[in-house]
């Protein structure tokens, strides 16, 4: 049946969603897949339904795509999607609560405050210490965040976080590898893929250098010890079934340089799939093509 890829939606990462709709749009159809753009900014949900639309790949990100609303409306209309249910999604979606939920589990995520003011973010500050980051809980991408490194950045930093989100947190920053690990499936079956290390320009992974530069470097195989890589993407399985995810996800991980320690920053359900995108990038490293991985999660679709 007819097939809507979900692109655009009104989220700050509208423009990066555009681009990983169009690359999955054109994948499925090369597969011979009677696949459609559906851009839920422009057009009511509901015609999903009156146009008879049987299942639904979401390449949405951010609010209103990524954090369980479109989830909780595909549901109502009785619609298959892919990723992750209603809940993982929201919680996923709020970086303040998935950490709260992987420190309950014993998982290793950096120490954090959320913040709701000028002064809250210079008493994080003092208690994190330097550098700290300060970002909006529930936004994608590096939007709104700032790596503050002196308390006269903080007023600034929190001014920024605040204007996309009303809940900001404040997170210790772990200096060492900055990695990703996608996961496939669902449950039991549910495994990681290769990580990828990112090195950025002057250590900014931004929204700049994820979509726009051909600086950042990727590397994939990521060239940290086998033992190590084993160990990080077990953990990231093991926090991808906490949140209840479903498909497909991307965890984004630290490893702190003074012990090798791994930390979770946080999980994306619906990771990028632009031709900069880390998720394709590490199923290449596995023999899965572009195109096999979008006819992968269209056949993960379910309600
Ligand atoms: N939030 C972007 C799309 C990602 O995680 O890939
Ligand atoms: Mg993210």
């Amino acid at each position: 049946g007819k097939v809507a890829v979900l692109l655009g939606g009104r989220s700050s990462e509208r423009e990066v969603s555009l681009m990983s709709g169009q690359g999955v749009l054109n994948a499925l159809r090369a597969q011979g897949v009677d696949a459609h753009a559906f851009d839920p900014a422009e057009k009511d949900l509901c015609a999903l339904k009156t146009e008879g639309f049987a299942r639904c790949f979401i390449a949405l990100h951010g609010r209103h795509g990524e954090d369980g609303t479109v989830q909780g409306a595909l549901e109502l209309l009785g619609i298959p999607y892919t990723g992750s249910g209603v809940m993982a999604s929201s919680m996923a979606m709020d970086k303040i609560m998935t950490k709260r939920i992987w420190r309950f589990e014993g998982l290793p995520t950096p120490d954090w405050r959320m913040v709701a003011s000028v002064a809250d973010t210079q008493a994080a500050f003092a208690a994190l210490g330097s550098p700290m980051i300060v970002k909006p809980a529930r936004e994608g991408s590096t939007i709104g965040l700032t790596k503050v490194t002196s308390a006269e950045q903080c007023a600034q930093a929190y001014a920024l976080a605040a204007r996309y989100d009303p809940e900001v947190l404040c997170e210790e920053f772990i200096a060492g590898d900055e990695t990703t690990c996608p996961v496939l499936g669902t449950g039991a079956a549910a495994q990681a893929l290769p990580l990828i290390r990112i090195v950025a320009p002057d250590g900014n992974y931004d929204y700049q250098n994820k979509y726009f530069t051909d600086t950042t470097q990727y590397h994939c195989p990521s060239g940290l010890p086998p033992q190590e890589e084993e160990a990080i993407q077990r953990m990231v399985e093991k926090a991808y079934r906490t949140l209840g995810c479903r498909g497909w996800a991307r965890a984004d991980v630290m490893i702190r340089a003074s012990d090798r320690k791994p930390f979770l920053l946080e999980m994306n359900t619906s990771p990028g799939m632009t031709g900069h995108s880390l998720v394709p990038m590490a199923a290449r490293a596995q023999g899965i093509s572009y195109e096999a991985l979008c006819l992968q999660l269209l056949a993960t679709a379910t309600l």
